[in-house]
C-alpha cells in the first residue's frame, strides 16, 4: 500500500511519534504547517479557543496529494478534546481525496476518544487503526510498544 503520513505538531511531541512511525514503515511524510503563530501563551489560548469553536485556519501549501495514496496516516495533538485546528482544517480540505485513513494523537491524558470520533466524522469514514500516546509514555520511552503493533497492523 502506498502510504502518506501527515501530521501537525506545535511543540514537537506529535512530530517525534511521526518520526518513529516513519522509521518503521515505508511512507512519504508531510508536516502540516499553519500560517498562524501559535507559540507562547497567546498562541496557546488562541489554539484552545479555536479548537473549542472548531474554527478553520489557513494552512501553508502542502506538497503531497493524498489522492495519490492508498492509505493516509494522520497525526494530531489533542486540543480541548478535539483534533488540532490545522489537522481538522486539513481533513476538511482533503476528505474527498482520502481513501483509507489511520489516526494517531499525542495528548496529556484526556480527550483522545473525542478527537478520533471528530476526525472520523469529518472524513465520514472510520479509520483502519487508531493510536493514542500520552506525554508520560513519551517521556518514559514506553510508546514504542504502541507504535510497533500500530505499524504492524497497517502493513500486514
Ligand atoms: C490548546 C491546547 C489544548 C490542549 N488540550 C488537551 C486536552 O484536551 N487533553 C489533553 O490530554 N491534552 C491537551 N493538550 C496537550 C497536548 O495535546 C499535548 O501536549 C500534545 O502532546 C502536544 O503535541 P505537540 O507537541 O505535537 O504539539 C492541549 C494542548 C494545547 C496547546
Amino acid at each position: 500500500m502506498k502510504t502518506l503520513l501527515v501530521y501537525y505538531s506545535r511543540t514537537g511531541n506529535t512530530r517525534d511519534v511521526a518520526s518513529k512511525i516513519a522509521g518503521e514503515m515505508e511512507c512519504d511524510v508531510e508536516e502540516i504547517r499553519d500560517t498562524q503563530k501559535r507559540s507562547g501563551i497567546i498562541g496557546t489560548l488562541k489554539s484552545l479557543y479555536q479548537a473549542l469553536r472548531e474554527t478553520d485556519t489557513v494552512l501553508e501549501p502542502y506538497s503531497r496529494d493524498p489522492a495519490d495514496y492508498d492509505l493516509v496516516i494522520i497525526g494530531t495533538p489533542v486540543w480541548a478534546g478535539k483534533p488540532s485546528v490545522p489537522v481538522s482544517t486539513y481533513l476538511k480540505e482533503n476528505r474527498s481525496k482520502i481513501k483509507k485513513a489511520a489516526f494517531f494523537c499525542t495528548y496529556g491524558g484526556t480527550g483522545e476518544e473525542g478527537t478520533f470520533r471528530r476526525m472520523a466524522e469529518i472524513l465520514e469514514s472510520e479509520p483502519l487503526q487508531t493510536m493514542a500516546i500520552t506525554e508520560k509514555e513519551m517521556k518514559e520511552g514506553t510508546c514504542d510498544c504502541k507504535i510497533e503493533p500500530f505499524v504492524r497492523e497497517l502493513t500486514s
